[in-house]
This record gives structure tokens, C-alpha cells and sequence, in this order.
């Protein structure tokens, strides 16, 4: 076991827990973070996507002894009360289904924007690539990622 001193949605917590534990595990078991869903745990569905210095990552595969004094954010720290323009996009346009991976989509999403926030289909399909859903609910996500990105044009946003 070890001790890791880690930056959580703007938050310090302390943790005592093995160094390879995937961070998945410690933002759901010690940090009581859910929004971050286990799908594969190999780096092939998306579901646990969070942000590592604000860049999407696949949580099941990045150990807590690798984040250091990195910045993570998950679902539940992206906006206070849902008002990122892409959870805003996604509300709009109804994405989920069951839900499960739409959390993972949603990361992905605002951090495809960050890098490139006016992507074509192209741009969208191939980054968004990596994060699957068994409902199907892709051209939903990729209209609502369009919406977002226009709404990102007209209001700039705020870190
Ligand atoms: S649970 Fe991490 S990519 Fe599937
Ligand atoms: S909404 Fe059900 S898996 Fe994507």
C-alpha cells in the first residue's frame, strides 16, 4: 500500500490503496465517484473515460501511482448542475438511452472539443471511435457534439 495525494475535480484527497490500482477503482471505491462506469477494464469501450490534465483517458488503465500531481476530472466535476455545453448539447438532443456509457461519451466529447472545437464528421467519428454504446446512440452523439461545438462559437466558454 501507499499513500497518493490526489487532485479530483478541483478537490485534494488523500488515499492509502496499492500503486497499481487503476484509477477507476479509486475514483468509484474510495472517492464514492460513480458517474465513471466500468465496461471492458481494457481500454476498448470508453465507459471509464475521465481527464487527466484535461485530456480524455481510459481510467481502468492508468494506475493511481501514474497520475502524480495531475489534474483528474470525471463526469461529476465537469460543470456545476449539468451546464457544459455539451451536457447541455446532450439534454437538448436526448442522447442517452440506458445511460451506461454516457458518461464516458460526454468526456470524450468536451475533450475532443477542447483540442479541435469545430471538428468534421470525419474528426468526430474518428475520435469518438474508441468509446462505445450498446444502445447505439451514436448519430445522437455526434449531433449533439455539432451543437455544442457551434454553441462553444457564440458563447466562449469559461474555465
Ligand atoms: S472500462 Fe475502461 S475502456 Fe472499457
Ligand atoms: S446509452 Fe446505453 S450503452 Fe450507450
Amino acid at each position: 500500500m501507499a499513500k497518493y495525494n490526489l487532485k479530483v475535480n478541483g478537490k485534494n484527497h488523500l488515499i492509502d490503496v496499492d500503486p497499481s490500482t487503476p484509477m477507476l477503482w479509486v475514483l468509484r471505491d474510495h472517492l464514492n465517484l460513480q458517474g465513471t462506469k466500468y465496461g471492458c477494464g481494457v481500454a476498448m469501450c470508453g465507459a471509464c473515460t475521465v481527464h487527466l490534465n484535461g485530456s480524455a483517458v481510459r481510467s481502468c488503465q492508468l494506475p493511481v501511482s501514474a497520475v502524480g500531481k495531475q489534474a483528474i476530472t470525471t463526469i461529476e466535476g465537469l460543470s456545476a448542475n449539468a451546464t457544459h455545453p455539451v451536457q447541455k448539447a446532450w439534454i437538448e438532443h436526448d442522447v442517452a438511452q440506458c445511460g451506461y456509457c454516457q458518461a464516458g461519451q460526454i468526456m470524450s466529447a468536451t475533450s475532443l472539443l477542447k483540442d479541435n472545437p469545430h471538428p468534421s464528421d470525419e474528426d468526430i467519428d474518428g475520435y469518438m471511435s474508441g468509446n462505445i454504446c450498446r444502445c447505439g446512440t451514436y448519430l445522437r452523439i455526434k449531433e449533439a457534439i455539432k451543437t455544442a461545438a457551434k454553441a462553444s462559437k457564440t458563447q466562449p466558454q469559461k474555465k
